[in-house]
């Protein structure tokens, strides 16, 4: 794939996973991105880093359908096409259930799911004219495995990787690849308030392996190794076995939680 003559959005990426993407994205030869992302400010410095890319700034809400509309008439009306469409924005409130605030369960189903399901339905026209398409979803590991204190935000996220699936499906008749990426602790703006008490990923690692599985046309972009992938086999066919070791995390997990908010 030649990047250098795809249109591509990418929604949250002034920032963390997004901004590694934007990146990335670039050195491997794309010029024409357009960001979407609530605060303007973030997205005025991208430009500043690439000078010479073509960036159209979308100041915008995923969780709000004009938001949403008016990107999409914006990337319409400026290049008339769009190729790849990467739904990477997201948020996240840890808590047990019982006191997570109401406003951030609603908040996280409508930035991280809602959204990214009406973004892509109202850029499907525009990328069912690509004659090589790509639509890139960040879920999360927790999309796969679900944790205490994060019940909502894995909610959303299994959502994200059932979503793919299903339009991966949907999409068969057209060249347009669904792909999605599935990051563990990674160092960004999203974890500054989450305890992790290891190493976490850099966004920037995060972003080569996910843009090496678009160049690569890979379905899962799976991070975390072999370990990763032997506890989702053991979650799906062992799920008692894998709660009695997430019952002896559970403190770990809490004290990791407590103050894990970004919105
Ligand atoms: N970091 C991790 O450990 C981790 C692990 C697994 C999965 N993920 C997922 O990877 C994706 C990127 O995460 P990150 O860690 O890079 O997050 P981040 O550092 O908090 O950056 C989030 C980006 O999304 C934008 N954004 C947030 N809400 C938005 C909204 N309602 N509308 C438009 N843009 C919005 C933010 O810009 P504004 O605030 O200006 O809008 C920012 O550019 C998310 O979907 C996240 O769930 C992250």
């Amino acid at each position: 794939m030649d990047l250098s003559e795809k249109k591509i959005l990418i929604s949250g990426g002034s920032a963390g996973i997004g901004k590694a993407l934007v990146d990335e994205l670039i050195e491997k030869g794309a010029r024409d991105i357009a960001v979407m992302g609530r605060t303007k400010r973030k997205m005025d410095k991208l430009e500043e880093r690439y000078p010479s890319a073509n960036f159209l700034k979308i100041q915008g809400d995923v969780s709000q359908l004009v938001d949403i509309k008016n990107a999409i008439s914006a990337i319409d009306e400026e290049w008339g096409a769009l190729d790849i469409l990467v739904n990477n924005a997201g948020v996240v409130s840890a808590s047990l259930l019982e006191n997570l605030s109401d406003e951030d369960i609603i908040s996280q189903i409508n930035i991280n799911l809602t959204g990214l399901i009406l973004l892509t339905k109202h850029a499907l026209p525009l990328l069912k004219e690509s004659s090589e398409g790509t639509i890139m979803n960040l879920s999360s590991g927790l999309g796969y495995i679900a944790m205490p204190f994060y019940s909502v935000y894995a909610a959303t996220k299994s959502g994200v990787k059932h979503f793919s699936e299903a339009m991966r499906r949907e999409l068969a008749e057209y060249p347009i690849h669904v792909m999605t990426v599935f990051p563990t602790a990674t160092d960004t703006p999203m974890m500054e308030t989450a305890k992790v008490d290891r190493a976490m990923d850099s966004p920037e690692e995060v972003a080569r392996v996910s843009v090496k599985g678009l160049l690569e046309k890979e379905i899962n972009v799976i991070l975390g190794g072999q370990q990763r992938i032997d506890d989702i086999k053991e979650n799906f066919e062992e799920p008692l076995k894998f709660d009695q070791k997430v019952a002896k995390l559970f403190d770990s997990l809490q004290v990791r939680a407590k103050e894990h908010r970004s919105m």
